[in-house]
């Protein structure tokens, strides 16, 4: 199911950092902070459970996270989503997976896969803010999945038709979270309007 995430704040974010003139530091600290705001709408349906406990006025019983949560970061841009989410769930445990498209077939190329333990019984949180064709992030799914994650949303910043199409029809399970959807893919791959490369922007590497 996808989930479009419609907020001002994140519209006007998000705005900044389509912006050709956006350097590297205005990037990192936009993306950070609309991945926080994400957080907010990704986590609203997670567990919670009772628990008794003493207010400085009395009694009351209130309630904790009652799951654990494993975010996954895709290398390289999927990196730049973490603290913002991280911020909001402190106890959260850290995945990280390496994949880069190959830029003649765009197909993706897996160079690194770690996990915590418990994948099976944790809500994982893909991280990732660029869904274009689509490739990467149902790969991404392919490996948490083999690891054993059974509850997985798909967090992105900008997607397309296209990817959401691949990713709906390989994983019907998997909820996709997006900031916005744009309009198409260009001849090389890249979402148009979309905001460049995100690795290379919040890396500074071109
Ligand atoms: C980008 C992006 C996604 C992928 C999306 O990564 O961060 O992982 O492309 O494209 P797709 O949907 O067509 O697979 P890239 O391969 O540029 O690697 P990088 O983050 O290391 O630069
Ligand atoms: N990867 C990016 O970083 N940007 C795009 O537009 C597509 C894939």
């Amino acid at each position: 199911m996808l989930h479009l995430i419609d907020h001002p704040m994140i519209k006007s974010k998000l705005t900044l950092m389509r912006k050709v003139e956006t350097g590297t530091k205005d990037f990192r600290q936009n993306l950070d902070e609309i991945a926080g705001l994400m957080a907010y709408e990704v986590t609203k349906d997670l567990p919670t459970r009772n628990v008794d406990i003493v207010t400085p006025m009395g009694a009351c019983v209130g309630q904790e996270l009652d799951c654990r949560v494993v975010l996954v970061p895709v290398l390289r841009a999927g990196l730049g989503m973490v603290n913002g989410i991280q911020n909001l769930i402190p106890t959260c445990k850290i995945g990280h997976i390496g994949l880069y498209r190959n830029e003649e077939t765009l197909e993706p190329v897996e160079y690194y896969a770690k996990f915590p333990k418990h994948m099976d019984e944790s809500i994982v949180l893909i991280l990732d803010p660029m869904l274009a064709t689509g490739g990467s992030a149902k790969a991404a799914i392919d490996i948490v999945k083999k690891a054993g994650a059974k509850t997985i949303k798909l967090v992105n910043l900008v997607g397309v038709q296209e990817g959401i199409d691949v990713i709906e029809k390989a994983h019907p399970d998997v909820d996709i979270y997006l900031a916005a959807k744009d309009e198409k893919l260009n001849e090389i791959g890249y979402i148009v309007p979309g905001l460049g490369d995100a690795g290379d922007r919040i890396f500074g590497t071109k």
